[in-house]
């Protein structure tokens, strides 16, 4: 098959961010004809795929999310053996907190619960020996942690560009910028979808547009129930060269109307290597449309962050630099962090429509590809979808 060769594809992928370049990824080798269609810029910093790290973790309350964490790992040795650059650099997970609190990620004695059951090793941690080993200070004796040596920092920057050189030399894969989808029209078996840059047909769509996800499932008559975060990040600097720290996330209750959950990373060499990251993993204003988003970091979020860090932790400058915004969708359906299947019964060829929506997904990219891949061909996937599936959670466009 030849890369353009008129308007007709296999598969249309609507979205062109990490999920979307990963499914991309998997079409190829499948010989697929794809079409990846952008609405802004290939390597956008507008929606979930911005900023340059991520956390891949292994911990999470949900014996199958702790699974499919473990499942990731061979798809992300598959892409790491694609580009010289180091996709994952494996500083460990350290979990610590109140271990009462449930927060967006989980709650630490059932995610040791789930991490037992699946037999993946952690270590157990004090108070005191999580500021002993790690760095922090002032925690209360109350607090406890876990410790979980498979979790890294993600280079997502080089994530997303290894998939995107991959498709670019990809004699299958056809991408387009700029090119948002105004209207998706059925023909038949057929599926006419409509940008500013021509009308494309497929058999098969895609649909992977992150926290603009209602823009597109809305043209097929359904949508779903997400709130959007607007998420600020920082970097502070070391005022100790020699410090380092795991990626980690505190769980902590909120303070008043805010939130109280911060999350880190370790130094990296890809990304303002004599700083920190550390960012808080809530937002004072969630948001009910994406288009309600701003670039500027909400300035109050960035002060509760820079408090923590001053008595919290040692070695950084509590003052914020190089700030930046994610956007995300976050599921309002209890327990259903990711959705994945295909679009409702009563939307016309429902099953040739796979759509992922809502939740921190960075850490699984190369392996939802496939998965997305194998439930658009094949029609199922051996990864069981059951937990992520719309249900009765998905709602007709008025
Ligand atoms: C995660 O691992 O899913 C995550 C970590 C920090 C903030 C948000 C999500």
């Amino acid at each position: 098959m030849t890369k353009e060769t008129g308007n007709h594809f296999d598969v249309i992928v609507i979205g062109g961010g990490a999920i979307g370049l990963a499914t991309a990824y998997h079409l190829n080798k499948r010989s697929c004809k794809t079409l990846v269609l952008e609405q802004f810029n290939f390597k956008n910093q507008l929606g979930s795929s911005a900023g340059v790290s991520r956390q891949y973790r292994i911990p999470y309350p949900e014996e199958y999310m702790v699974q499919m964490a473990l499942d990731a790992q061979p798809f992300w040795n598959e892409l790491q053996n694609r580009t010289p650059r180091k996709l994952l650099d494996k500083v460990g997970t350290l979990w610590f907190g109140d271990p009462a609190v449930h927060s967006t990620e989980g709650n630490i004695a059932e995610a040791e619960q789930a991490l037992k059951a699946l037999n993946v090793p952690y270590t157990t941690l004090t108070s005191k020996e999580i500021e002993g080993k790690y760095h922090f200070k002032n925690l209360p004796d109350t607090y406890t942690g876990l410790f979980q040596a498979d979790g890294a920092s993600i280079d997502f920057k080089a994530t997303i560009e290894t998939l995107y050189e991959a498709a670019e030399k990809s004699a299958h894969i056809t991408l387009k910028e700029e090119s948002p989808v105004t209207d998706i029209k059925q023909v038949g078996k057929l599926f006419e979808v409509v940008t500013p840059k021509g009308t494309f047909i497929s058999e098969k769509l895609i649909l992977v547009p992150g926290p603009y996800i209602d823009n597109v499932i809305n043209l097929l008559n359904f949508r779903i129930e997400a709130t959007y975060w607007n998420m600020s990040s920082a970097y502070f600097k070391k005022t100790d060269p020699s410090m380092q720290y795991p990626t980690w996330f505190v769980f902590q209750n909120a303070i008043a109307q805010n939130g109280n959950q911060f999350y880190g990373f370790p130094g990296v060499v890809w990304d303002h290597p004599e700083y920190i990251r550390v960012a808080p993993d809530f937002v004072i204003d969630p948001l009910s449309d994406p288009d309600q988003r701003s670039l500027v970091p909400n300035s109050q979020e960035l002060a509760y962050t820079s408090e923590w860090i001053k008595n919290h932790m040692t070695g950084l400058d509590p003052v914020p630099h190089f700030t930046s915004t994610c956007l995300i969708a976050l599921s309002k359906i209890a327990n259903k962090e990711l959705l994945i299947d295909f679009a409702p019964p009563y939307v016309p060829n429902n099953k040739n429509i796979v759509v992922y929506a809502t939740g921190w997904a960075a850490k699984f990219t190369p392996f939802l590809g496939k998965i997305l891949t194998d439930l658009s061909l094949d029609g199922h996937s051996d990864f069981d979808i059951t937990p992520f599936k719309l249900g009765y959670n998905f709602f007709k466009a008025i």
